[in-house]
Order: C-alpha cells, then sequence, then structure tokens
C-alpha cells in the first residue's frame, strides 16, 4: 500500500491552513454556509473537517427548532405557486441542474472527496448517480405524474380520474456518506411533483448539500423552494420531521425508526433508506476471475460506508480456498491514498466514529478466533481515519460483525454446500437491503435472486446495475427500510393521490337518476351480472 503523501505530510504538519483540492478556492465555504436558511438570533459555529487530514476547512451555523420552523414557513408560502407551474417547467429546471452538474464536474468531486474522505472514483459514482438521476426524472417524470382515466363505479355514468397533487413541504434528513447524493436524489423527484423542500444536512457534510442548492438556484428553481438548514440530528432533524407533510430519511436504522415512530404520530407519511448486512453467493460455476474484481468495489466502495455494500461473501466450497487467495491478492495490490485524483482505489473512514467501530468490530471478531486473510488495522501513516480493507474468514455467531452492519471495509468470507444453504445463511439477518448471486447459469442466477429478502440483487454484479437502472425502484425490505427511491415509486411517493369522479348524468344516488331505491338495486345487480361477461366493461 502506498505510503503517505507528501502534500497530506506537509498539510499535517503545519496547524496552518488546510490543503484544499484545486479547483476550490477558501472563499467558497462562507459563501456557501451564507446560504444556509437561519432566522435572527446566536447560533452555534460548527467546524467542518475534511476526513483526509482532520483539519477543519469551514465552519457552518447551526440551525435549531426556530429555524426549521422558520425555513418550513417559507417553504410553505412558496409552494403553492411551485405546484401550479406545468410540470414541463419544474422538469426543465432538472435538466438544467443536470447540465450544471456536468459543467462542474470537477468542483464538485473536489467538495465531495474533501466533505467525505473517500477517493476520487468513488466520488464519481456519487457524482453521477445524481446525474442520472436528473436526467431520467426530467424526462420520465412528467409521464408518471400525469392525471389518469380509471374505471368509474358504473361504465358510462361516470368519469373517474386521478391527480398527483404535491404533499407540500418534503423534508430530507441526510447522512454523510453520500452529502450530495442522497439529499438530491431525493429532492429531485419531490420537486418535480411540486413540493417545497427543506434539507437538515449531517452535520460533519454540509458544504455538499449548500453547494447543489446553489447549483439548483442557478438551474432556475426559485431559492424559496429549496432550504438547507444545518443542524443537529436530536433537534433540527428531530423538529423537521415535526414541522413538514412528508420526510425522507437516510440514516442508521435506530434513527430511522424513530424518524418513522414520530412521523406516524403525526400521521404522515415517510419512507426510510436504513442499514445493510449485504450477503454475496458465489456458486460453483461462478467465473471466478470477474467475481473477484466485482467484488471489489462491491466491498470496498467508499470503505465500505454505503448502504448496499457487501459485508458478507458466501462462496461455493469447492472454490473457497481459491476465491480468498485471489480477492486477497487484489484487496493488498489496492492503492489507498488522500489525493484528489483518480489514483486511489480507496479513500478514508468518515470520521473518528466511523474509524473506532470498525476497529472494534474487527477486534472482537479476531479476540473471538476469527482469522485476517489481509488488513485488519488502521493505516495512520496515510491518513489518521484511514482503515485498511479487510478480509476475515472463520466469522462466527456471537462476534457482532456476525450480524451488525459494519459500514467499513471489512467482510466475512464463509463457505456453502448448496444453493439452499446459501439461500438461508444469506436470508438470515434481520435487514434486507441489497445482495448478488455470481454464477454462469443466468436462470439460476435470477431464480436464486428472486428468493433473497432484499430489496435489490444484482446477478453478476454487486449493486452498480441495480442502484444504477434509475426506473426501477432501490430500498429495504425488513430493517433496512421502508418505501423507496428512484422510479415511479420514488416518485409518486410525494404526492397525494386525489380521486376526482365527475357523474356525467345525474348524481349516482336513485331518486336523481329517476328510480325508486328498490328498482335502483334491481339495475344495479342487473348490470352487475352482465358487466362480469363484457371485457372491456369489466
Ligand atoms: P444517523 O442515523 O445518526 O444520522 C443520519 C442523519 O440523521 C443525520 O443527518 C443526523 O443528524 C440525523 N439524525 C440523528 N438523530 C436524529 C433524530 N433523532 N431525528 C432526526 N434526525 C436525526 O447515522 P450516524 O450516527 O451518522 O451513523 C451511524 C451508523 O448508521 C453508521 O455506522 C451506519 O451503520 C449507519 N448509517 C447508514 C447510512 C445509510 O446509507 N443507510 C448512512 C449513515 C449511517
Ligand atoms: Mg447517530
Amino acid at each position: 500500500m502506498q505510503v503517505q503523501d507528501p502534500v497530506l505530510a506537509q498539510a499535517l504538519a503545519s496547524d496552518s491552513e488546510p490543503t484544499l483540492p484545486p479547483h476550490l478556492s477558501p472563499d467558497l465555504f462562507p459563501r456557501l454556509a451564507a446560504g444556509a436558511t437561519l432566522c435572527g438570533g446566536e447560533h452555534e459555529s460548527f467546524a467542518v473537517e475534511t476526513p483526509f487530514t482532520r483539519q477543519a476547512f469551514g465552519s457552518v451555523l447551526m440551525g435549531t427548532s426556530a429555524d426549521v420552523d422558520y425555513a418550513v414557513e417559507r417553504a410553505r408560502r412558496a409552494q403553492q405557486s411551485w405546484a401550479k407551474l406545468p410540470v414541463a417547467e419544474r422538469a426543465a429546471t432538472l435538466l438544467r441542474f443536470h447540465d450544471l452538474l456536468l459543467e462542474r464536474q470537477a468542483e464538485g468531486l473536489d467538495l465531495i472527496q474533501l466533505e467525505t474522505g473517500k477517493a476520487r472514483y468513488h466520488a464519481f459514482v456519487e457524482y453521477y448517480a445524481l446525474v442520472a438521476t436528473a436526467r431520467y426524472y426530467a424526462y420520465h417524470g412528467p409521464k408518471h405524474l400525469r392525471s389518469q382515466f380509471r374505471t368509474g363505479f358504473l361504465p358510462l355514468l361516470t368519469q373517474t380520474e386521478v391527480h398527483h397533487q404535491p404533499k407540500g413541504v418534503v423534508g430530507i434528513i441526510a447522512p454523510w456518506n453520500y452529502p450530495l447524493l442522497l439529499v438530491y436524489t431525493d429532492a429531485m423527484p419531490a420537486l418535480l411533483a411540486g413540493n417545497a423542500i427543506v434539507v437538515k444536512p449531517a452535520e460533519q457534510t454540509p458544504f455538499s448539500a449548500l453547494w447543489g442548492a446553489q447549483l439548483m438556484y442557478e438551474a432556475g428553481l426559485p431559492p424559496e423552494l429549496l432550504h438547507i438548514v444545518p443542524g443537529y440530528g436530536a433537534d433540527a432533524g428531530a423538529a423537521l420531521t415535526e414541522a413538514v407533510d412528508y420526510v425522507h430519511f437516510t440514516g442508521s436504522t435506530e434513527v430511522g425508526r424513530t424518524v418513522g415512530q414520530q412521523a406516524a404520530a403525526g400521521l404522515k407519511e415517510f419512507s426510510l433508506e436504513l442499514g445493510g448486512k449485504n450477503p454475496a453467493i458465489i456458486r460453483h460455476d461462478a467465473d471466478l476471475e470477474k467475481t473477484v474484481k466485482g467484488m471489489q468495489d462491491t466491498c470496498f466502495l467508499i470503505a465500505g460506508q454505503t448502504c448496499v455494500s457487501t459485508e458478507r461473501i458466501y462462496v461455493h466450497e469447492s472454490l473457497f480456498d481459491e476465491f480468498v487467495t485471489r480477492f486477497a491478492a487484489l484487496t493488498e495490490a489496492m492503492l489507498i491514498n488522500a489525493r484528489y485524483d483518480f489514483s486511489a482505489h480507496m479513500g478514508s473512514l468518515a470520521s473518528q466514529e466511523q474509524l473506532d467501530k470498525v476497529t472494534a468490530h474487527v477486534d472482537d471478531a479476531v479476540e473471538k478466533g476469527a482469522t485476517v486473510v489481509t488488513g485488519g488495522q488502521a493505516l495512520p501513516h496515510i491518513g489518521p481515519l484511514f482503515y485498511a480493507p479487510t478480509l476475515l474468514t472463520g466469522v462466527r455467531a456471537g462476534m457482532d460483525l456476525f450480524r451488525e452492519e459494519t459500514f467499513g471495509p471489512v467482510v466475512a468470507i464463509y463457505p456453502f454446500k448448496t444453493d439452499d444453504e446459501a439461500l438461508a445463511l444469506a436470508n438470515d439477518s434481520a435487514y434486507g437491503l441489497s445482495a448478488s448471486v455470481w454464477t454462469r447459469d443466468l436462470s439460476t442466477g435470477r431464480r436464486l435472486a428472486e428468493c433473497l429478502e432484499c430489496g435489490m440483487v444484482g446477478v453478476n454484479d454487486g449493486f452498480f446495475a441495480a442502484w444504477g437502472s434509475i426506473d426501477a425502484p432501490m430500498g429495504g425490505f425488513k430493517a433496512s427500510g421502508f418505501g423507496r427511491r428512484n422510479g415511479p415509486e420514488g416518485l409518486l411517493k410525494y404526492t397525494e393521490p386525489q380521486n376526482v369522479a365527475t357523474q356525467l348524468f345525474a348524481p349516482m344516488v336513485p331518486a336523481a337518476l329517476g328510480f325508486t331505491q328498490e328498482a335502483f338495486a334491481g339495475v344495479v345487480d342487473t348490470a352487475f351480472r352482465l358487466i362480469k361477461h363484457i371485457p372491456g366493461l369489466r
């Protein structure tokens, strides 16, 4: 593994100004911080540091419940006229946002890397997932939102139409792992549907959210439609759930449960994208060469701090040793650094909490008898929060990482004998977010996929293909979530379906239609007996 970068060494040695990535200037951060929505009064200042060196590069003022209420009120006032615009105009804003993202790629990738410590390629994955989503909703969203005629109670008498009305103000509570994507991938469909947005970004990553907002305004979104309120989860986050008409949360299962309970108590809908303990099944007939390469980013994308990252690999016993050997060789050859270029295969963990949790999980497993095939330690010579990509064998029940999400670059590899055994092991989890099956037999692969209790499954792909298929829903079974993002599902959840039934001749009551109740009952009865036989009417 590469030793410490000279630039980084210098940055760490001096406590002067942090080294900024090439496309960002120091005046960007105060400018972005000024874009937050806060009402008057005192606010605590929060220093934002880059995980690469743990140096602070900017600060924001932390909003409280008063600021959240203020932002929601402003958003609520603006939402009415936004909702009245033709959907094509709202879609055009998304398309301009898409174009601006492409134009500002270098700056955007710099900022994501600076704020999260991820490798540039991993920032690229985040960024282009967002670009793809912008394109998808700009071109396909309007047709999903179109009003539809539905079958009426009695044919010919009733014309029933369903409209999709916006919820009003949608709150987004975002995590730190994908600080740009996990704000705007959910904000875009909500905006397209005619809602206004208030975002509570993660404490440690407010600048990506603020940067995205500036891009949205530049794309023509009236600023009152999108407010960013930095703040603490228990304070601003809880207040947001209280104040909005719909809340979308991405983060830990524990907090997601609280957010869901709070939203349900207010009789408002919500969606949750939570954790995972994602399995991969490698069958006896897998193409080992491709599978090993496929597993690399499936396990180590942003150092495993991705909700869909694989943390459990089940390998057919006939391939087990060879798989472990080859995957270890590939893992050991990974380049790990803190550079703002495409050289690294993996970057840093995002915070001290993450490093502590990853270290504790690995140490616990090793103490209880697991074998470290490779990795198993922090890499302080690269940066303060780096941890080696780690493969473990001999992991058993009773070790913390056997069931709990590590959310780090740590994978346990287990052997299996039969497909049924592999399925049982893979499904033996409280979570159900993502999984993959690796096999040359595609029909068996797809059959096994359907038996996995997970919201998305890749066949001969980790999760990139499923995640990148923006037209299809993404989300979790079991403790991995509630509701979906992407596709029509990820758009229509931000609407209230409204049923408008027009009676063409007279109200649907016997007297108005010129019948006694008894006669009308007879007409309905006869009609029902007939309708069953008429394909166009039933
Ligand atoms: P978290 O769930 O505490 O934070 C996510 C967001 O929720 C942040 O914006 C936070 O400020 C906010 N929040 C916290 N408490 C809140 C409350 N009571 N009401 C409303 N909002 C609240 O996640 P954390 O502590 O950053 O990470 C802990 C673990 O969660 C990770 O190690 C990982 O296992 C998991 N996680 C999963 C993510 C995913 O993509 N599914 C993303 C981030 C974390
Ligand atoms: Mg937390």
